[in-house]
């Protein structure tokens, strides 16, 4: 069985046709008699929306579990749980998690897992939605870096999958954050100091919600610095470019990474995200199938 954990095994071309698939897919109603399990073990409105919309519109069937309603919560190990849906018909595991343990689920022969958010390291289905919508507003070339990541960057699996798949595709991105929110990793980054520096080298920004539930004990954030250095207000937003684009995953965090008077200007485009996230799952359940 295929896999949609991360980006690391697929070539470039198909990478693009992944993309290009996001961005135009037409769906017809099929009934492909699959079934998935869409396991959620921490909270979500849009992936778990748009997997359960997306897996409707192809046909498969759905259930829901979590850690908190299932047997893991008396002992049960991964083996044995896996066992249990595959001997059930269970083709696809839909899994959203706080644990880390990406490459465990790697060996699993007799069932598909996509990653709709796997601890600080993949969030695959979302890239899709964010590099396509780069695309969509042509923001990939080579003149800038496409796309620089403001924020929470070091807990960000949105930023380590948009990282992932652009670099495979051949580009750089860029970074704009506090010295204790870098990743430890910093191939393939550009790294900027200044807002001023942000605008003249990129095309796109992402803003980054401070992942507040992924900080170790040992990791503080003083919100009023971090608001004073790198909220995006009106008044930074005018200093760019007018075809500037501002990304953002959601959810957003209104008065800490954006505040209330810039989340309304026309640079903000999550709308054309969000109009990217059922195609993204369609794709990525398609992709597990081997049908793309
Ligand atoms: N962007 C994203 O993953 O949103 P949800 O947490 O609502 O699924």
């Amino acid at each position: 069985m295929r896999h949609l954990l991360d980006f690391q095994d697929i070539n470039k071309n198909r990478l693009e046709n992944l993309i290009e698939r996001t961005r135009s897919l037409e769906v017809k109603p099929e009934n492909l008699d699959c079934m998935a399990l869409l396991k959620f073990d921490e909270p979500s409105t849009r992936t778990r929306l748009s997997f359960a919309v997306a897996a409707e519109k192809l046909g498969i069937k759905t259930f829901e579990s979590s850690d908190v309603i299932s047997a893991k919560q008396k002992g049960e190990i991964l083996k044995h749980e896996v066992e249990t849906y595959v001997s059930m018909g269970i083709e696809i595991l839909v899994l959203r998690t706080k644990e880390n343990n990406i490459d465990d689920y790697r060996e699993f022969e007799d069932i598909a897992v996509i990653s709709a958010g796997f601890g600080n390291k993949s969030h695959p289905t979302q890239a899709l939605v964010d590099i396509s919508t780069l695309y969509s507003l042509n923001k990939i070339n080579e003149k800038r870096t496409p796309v620089t990541y403001v924020g929470d960057v070091k807990h960000s699996r949105v930023f380590e999958s948009g990282r992932q798949l652009l670099n495979l595709l051949g580009f750089k991105v860029g970074v704009f954050t506090d010295k204790n929110l870098l990743p430890d990793n910093k191939n393939n980054l550009e790294i900027y100091e200044s807002w001023d520096e942000v605008f003249e080298n990129s095309n796109a920004i992402e803003l980054l919600r401070v992942q507040k539930e992924r900080l170790q004990d040992n990791e503080e954030i003083n919100f009023a610095e971090y608001i004073n250095n790198y909220q995006l207000t009106k008044d930074v937003l005018n200093k760019s470019q007018s075809d500037m684009a501002i990304l953002h995953p959601m959810p957003i965090n209104i008065g800490i990474e954006i505040s209330e008077d810039a989340i309304e200007d026309s640079k903000i485009k999550y709308k054309d995200q969000l109009s990217h996230a059922i195609p993204s799952r369609i794709v990525a359940f398609k992709y597990v199938r081997d049908e793309i």
